[in-house]
């Protein structure tokens, strides 16, 4: 199989998606012959070589995290490239790859009908969404999350023996689908005691913390 994947995280190689999508490849690559090619939309001056990229592919995966309940910019600035290829008779396969940091994996459910709908527009034959929540902290590289990369080769390697996503095993991958009531609850007490402590953490790092409540734009 030749395989055309695109990395729609802003942090590129560096992110959490290059990670998942790592493993995956990983997978795909041990059945002898399958190929691909790996684009990072970042990189904002290489558009015009992605959409030819798309033009030429025979199957293709999406990867990208959730930002504020959707795809990050970058991949809806790609997806709007594509319009011109609308008309092309031989569409690739489509499948897409959605991690995001919530655990649930609800919160993911809408971005999934979206693609879903976008592959009947472009006339491309839909291959499914795998969806993982809880995957902010897999750049930290600790052991427990080792389990969720095992998971991903193993996705990518039956991918790349049957050219479709294991419908039980992107069932399995995706639990949570929703946290219980009382798992719900606690959480909402320890961010009520905890406040934004993780994410004070995170502005301390980048010595942003004194400029927390900044608001440049105003009354610009
Ligand atoms: C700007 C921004 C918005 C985010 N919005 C969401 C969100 O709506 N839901 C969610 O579950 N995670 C959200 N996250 C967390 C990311 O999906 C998660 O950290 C992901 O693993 C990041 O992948 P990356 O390193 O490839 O960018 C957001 C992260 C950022 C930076």
């Amino acid at each position: 199989m030749r395989l055309t994947v695109f990395n729609g995280s802003p942090r590129g190689r560096k992110g959490n998606t290059n990670i998942i999508l790592d493993h995956f490849l990983r997978g795909y690559e041990a059945t002898p012959g399958n190929t691909y090619e790996l684009y990072h939309l970042n990189r904002l001056k290489e558009t015009e070589h992605f959409v030819q990229a798309f033009a030429q592919a025979e199957t293709v995966v999406l990867a990208h995290p959730l930002y504020t309940d959707a795809m990050p910019a970058i991949v809806k600035a790609f997806i709007e490239q594509l319009e011109p290829y609308l008309d092309r008779d031989n569409k690739p396969a489509i499948g897409f790859i959605v991690q995001s940091g919530f655990v649930e994996a609800a919160h993911s459910r809408y971005v999934e009908r979206y693609w879903e709908k976008l592959s009947r527009r472009l006339g491309s034959c839909y291959l499914g969404a795998i969806i993982k929540g809880g995957c902010e902290p897999l750049h930290r590289g600790e052991k427990q999350f080792q389990k969720v990369l095992v998971s991903f080769y193993e996705l990518g390697k039956s991918f790349g023996e049957a050219g479709q996503f294991d419908e039980k095993m992107v069932k399995e991958l995706a639990q949570p689908e929703k946290l219980s009531p009382l798992l719900r609850f606690i959480i909402q007490l320890v961010w009520k005691i905890n406040g934004n402590g993780y994410w004070d953490t995170w502005l301390k790092e980048n010595d942003a913390y004194e400029r927390r409540d900044a608001r440049p734009y105003e009354g610009g």
